[in-house]
């Protein structure tokens, strides 16, 4: 299947991207006197992989949001190629896209409709052109003969893959995953893995991918940062996960489960 996905990149005619460098100066977010992030910058070059973990509920989704300028900062500011991402130019002229968790499809629309909805709201050409560039967007993740299907007829993985493809008809420069692998088998995982590296690879996408899954990290990650408490608490290469010397560290990548701890006593009779 991927081999197909990876031929048939350079003749469908996707731009090229101008990647984009998104720089986070600082950011602070409460909810309520909730912290959730506080006083957080990181750099991210310009075509890089990205990979962002952290326990639930660590602020991740919260982060892309601010990214995407789709979250305003309580202080501090994410700049994107040094212009601040909520401002008119940056809005207006750098394309970006978030792929939801849950995918965020219409259920009530196609497969075909819930990619060509962004392009004709915003009348990105005419329903011909429409048509061809879903089907290349459709056919770049091998979901050509889903087209006409409806999301309660997929599969999880080609929810995921739909999701991806929905995005990528915007043809970002800017591209954000938030827990891309979540729900999936190991089979469906390594795919999405091998999407993400493959559309970096071949559109210069800058690419942030906020997950779990610690083989995605390993597999295709230029870098790696971990969250907690609203801040990182490393930042280095996926090699550099293999032997974590900050306990907090080691305790989130490698979890022990202590069996005899009196608690899983009481479950056995
Ligand atoms: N709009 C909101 N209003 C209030 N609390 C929020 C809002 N968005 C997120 N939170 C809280 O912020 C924290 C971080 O959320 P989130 O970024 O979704 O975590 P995760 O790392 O699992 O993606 C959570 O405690 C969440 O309940
Ligand atoms: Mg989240």
């Amino acid at each position: 299947m991927f081999t197909q996905f990876s031929n048939s990149g350079e003749s469908v005619g996707f731009r090229e991207n101008k990647a984009v460098g998104v720089s986070i100066e600082h950011l602070s977010k409460s909810f309520n006197k909730l912290n959730v992030l506080k006083d957080f910058s990181l750099k991210v070059a310009p075509g890089e992989i990205f990979v962002l973990m952290g326990p639930s509920g660590s602020g991740k989704s919260v982060l892309l949001r601010h990214i995407i300028g789709l979250e305003m900062p309580d202080s501090g500011v994410v700049l994107i190629n040094g212009k601040d991402a909520l401002s008119e130019d940056i809005r207006e002229h750098v394309r970006m896209a978030l792929v939801f968790q849950a995918g965020a499809l219409f259920n009530s629309l196609t497969v075909f409709d819930n990619l060509a909805l962004y392009l004709r709201e915003h009348r990105l050409g005419t329903e011909k052109q429409i048509k061809d560039k879903v089907m290349q967007a459709l056919t770049l993740l091998s979901l050509e003969d889903a087209a006409k299907k409806y999301p309660s007829e997929l599969s999880g993985g080609m929810k995921k893959r739909v999701a991806i493809s929905r995005a990528l008809v915007m043809e970002p420069q800017l591209l954000l995953y938030d827990e891309p692998t979540s729900e999936l088998d190991p089979v469906s995982s390594a795919m999405i893995d091998e999407i993400i590296a493959t559309l970096r690879d071949q559109y210069r996408v800058t690419t942030i991918v906020v997950s779990h899954d610690r083989d995605l990290a390993m597999s295709i990650a230029d870098r790696v940062g971990i969250l907690m408490n609203g801040n990182l608490i490393h930042i280095g290469t996926p090699e550099s996960l293999k032997n974590p010397t900050d306990k907090r560290v080691s305790d989130f990548l490698y979890p022990k489960v202590d069996l005899n701890n009196p608690r899983f006593k009481k479950i056995i009779p």
